[in-house]
């Protein structure tokens, strides 16, 4: 845990200087207190209902003040609700067997169960909190359904913004796990990627709050959307 804040105030001081840091570091301390009182977490338990139905634990209820208290300082855990999922699958014009999945921030791992749901060539989550990463493990071992199609589920620990993406068609999964900086870093080593491996590429942004960010990207173009959320591809779209 101190490991963890030490390291974001030490980032935060060389991105914004001591004062803008001292400011964010007191927003945060006051968001995490003002979602601890007895009404914001019983309005966390709003996301139960995909976990009683899959026997999973996935929602953002039972999370520990540690994981909430980390969260905020990095990105809070909140899980994908399962019909704007399936809206956004039904968005990409791929054949999925080809394509691995990536859910950059993936938390508990709810986006990988359900990913589960297509026939996906490979499906990786990508979590930096170890004790989430941990549940998605778990999540993935006891997940049961007769309609899962893939197989190969894999949940990673380790910060995105250095994650190796493979060498395959990708379609990337993002709901706001990363800050400015961090996405910037993260985009950055997909554009790399990209451009050594041209390759089809989708990105899926459910509630693009930066939007800015990816608009500046050399290897992606905006599809489409809704409100909700966006979808990117990489100029190269045809398999080889
Ligand atoms: C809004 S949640 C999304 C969870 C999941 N993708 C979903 O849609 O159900 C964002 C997640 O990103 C994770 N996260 C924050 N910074 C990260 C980083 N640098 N690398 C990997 N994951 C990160 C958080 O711990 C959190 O679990």
């Amino acid at each position: 845990m101190l490991k963890f804040l030490r390291t974001w105030w030490r980032d935060q001081i060389q991105e914004r200087g001591i004062v803008s840091a001292t400011t964010l570091l007191f927003r945060n301390l006051w968001s995490f207190l003002r979602d601890s009182t007895p009404e914001r977490r019983r309005q966390r338990y709003g996301d139960m209902e995909y976990d009683w139905e899959h026997r999973v634990n996935t929602t953002s209820g039972t999370l520990g003040w540690r994981e909430r208290l980390l969260g905020t300082f990095h990105s809070p855990y909140q899980p994908t609700d399962p019909a704007l999922f399936r809206e956004m699958m039904s968005a990409l014009p791929i054949q999925f067997d080809k394509f691995t999945f990536i859910d950059i921030g993936s938390g508990k791992g709810r986006t990988l169960l359900m990913a589960s749901e297509y026939p996906f060539q490979k499906i990786i989550g990508v979590e930096l909190l170890p004790e989430l990463h941990q549940v998605a493990q778990e999540n993935l071992r006891l997940y049961q359904s007769e309609s899962q199609k893939c197989f190969a589920l894999e949940s990673v620990c380790g910060n995105a913004t250095t994650f190796p993406f493979p060498a395959e068609p990708l379609v990337l999964y993002l709901f706001n796990p990363l800050p400015e900086s961090g996405l910037r870093q993260m985009l950055a080593n997909l554009d790399r990627s990209l451009a050594a491996n041209p390759r089809p590429a989708y990105v899926l942004y459910y509630n693009p709050l930066l939007e800015h960010v990816l608009a500046g990207t050399a290897q992606l173009t905006r599809l489409g959307g809704t409100e909700s959320y966006s979808l990117y591809s990489s100029s190269k779209t045809e398999l080889t």
